[in-house]
């Protein structure tokens, strides 16, 4: 059966008003989407453009999002929780969290790797950056639980300093592209 991207979204809403905790709710429909990985594949290929919007109103935005080869995008936080799952490739969440002496500024907590098919849920407090060493794009449908163009929320440099709300003209200004062979995770 095809992937219909509509039918996902209608889904995903439904999920989402359905009872006492939405989020599961939505990650089971996510979760039984990338299973059928090869189907979403044949209409949301893992090529073009690295973001395309299905869906947005003021409970939920859902987008399909590229990260190809050696990019590193930086820290940023989404004020609302999400339901990430990749189906094809691979990427990794860096976590981060804010200095207790200095509310502005971030360290590294911790990391999170993902393969296809997997569903990753962040909560609401998460700052995060992604990133893929692997020689393919990794393709993910994320699922977020609100407005995510209107939430005010901030962004970070690839040195963990100057805090600033979130654009997404300086998020993809601020991403850099890995040197693959020298370059370690922490
Ligand atoms: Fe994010």
């Amino acid at each position: 059966m095809e992937f219909d991207a509509d039918s996902f979204v209608s889904q995903c809403r439904a999920a989402n008003r359905s009872g006492t905790d939405p989020i599961n709710a939505v990650r089971d429909v996510v979760d039984e989407a990338v299973s059928r990985a090869a189907e979403i594949l044949q209409v949301l290929p893992a090529s073009g453009e690295e973001e395309i919007l299905l869906y947005q109103s003021s409970d939920l935005t859902i987008y399909r999002v590229l990260v190809f080869q050696g990019l590193q995008y930086p820290p940023h936080e989404h004020g609302m929780p999400v339901v990430l799952g990749i189906y094809a490739g691979c990427e990794t969440n860096l976590l981060y969290a804010r200095l207790k002496d200095d509310h502005h500024r971030v360290k590294q907590i911790g990391r999170i790797d993902v393969g296809a098919p997997q569903v990753t849920v962040l909560e609401d407090h998460v700052i995060h950056a992604v990133t893929n060493s692997h020689p393919e794009p990794a393709a993910a449908l994320h699922v977020y639980f609100g407005n995510l163009s209107l939430q005010k929320r901030s962004l970070w440099t690839l040195d963990l300093d100057g805090e600033q709300q979130f654009d997404l003209q300086s998020y993809f200004a601020r991403a850099r592209l890995l040197e693959l062979a020298t370059y370690r995770y922490k």
